[in-house]
């Protein structure tokens, strides 16, 4: 059965061309619209706020899943909320109050994420997984589209499938970063829920075709 869900990173999408590469991306059968905002400071790269949202979520059809790499996530929550995004996901890396943001996320209706870069262990987040919604497991360093897939995050998944299992089996895990046609049966085998592909996507002539060969 086909369970995989496909959030095309925008990232890698044509910026001089967001509103119809938004549009385009729509027509196929992905599931939602991954949105990267970086602050320069957690990560070594900048991307966008709100006016370029803004905009996105003016023609989008599908639902935005918002992943913060910041320092200041509430900062950020504060910017977003008015474009009504389904998630919001934030990095255990660089918040304080973990479990206050989660319910604060809730509170404005937006369904609250952790994300755990590389290195980090998901025991960090065992006390958190009964509010989430969802879990996304780095597979690579956050902070640029393009880079390689690193494998232990399918030993990762595994194990946060089981822990999911115990605490709140309707929590997702989603995977981000370096996916693409070679390692799309192992994310599934990995107990993925959803995956994340930019460049995979972005960088083809047929994106509506590379969004459905991760439809597995
Ligand atoms: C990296 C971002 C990813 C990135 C994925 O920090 O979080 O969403 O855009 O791009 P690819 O699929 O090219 O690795
Ligand atoms: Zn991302």
């Amino acid at each position: 059965m086909k369970t995989m869900l496909v959030a095309p990173s925008i990232l890698s999408a044509d910026f001089g061309n967001l509103s119809q590469e938004i549009k385009d991306i729509c027509q196929t059968s992905c599931d939602m619209i991954h949105i990267d905002v970086m602050d320069g400071k957690f990560v070594p790269n900048m991307t966008i706020g709100s006016v370029v949202v803004e905009a996105i979520a003016k023609v989008a059809t599908k639902p935005l899943d918002i992943h913060l790499m910041v320092e200041n996530n509430d900062f950020f929550v504060d910017m977003f909320k008015v474009f009504k995004p389904h998630s919001i996901s934030f990095h255990i890396e660089s918040e304080k109050h973990p479990h206050r943001l989660i319910q604060k996320l809730k509170t404005l209706n937006i369904k609250p994420a952790i994300a755990l870069n590389p290195h980090s262990s998901i025991e960090d987040i065992r006390y958190l997984i009964k509010d989430l919604d969802m879990v996304l497991l780095m597979s690579v360093n956050p902070g640029f589209g393009g880079q390689k897939f690193i494998p232990s995050v399918l030993e990762k998944s595994i194990e946060l499938k089981k822990l999911i299992n115990k605490i709140n089996p309707n929590c997702k895990i989603q995977v981000d970063g370096g996916v693409n046609d070679k390692n799309i049966q192992l994310l599934k085998d990995a107990k993925v829920d959803i995956v994340v592909a930019g460049s995979y996507i972005f960088k083809s002539k047929s994106p509506k075709k590379m969004v459905e060969n991760l439809k597995i």
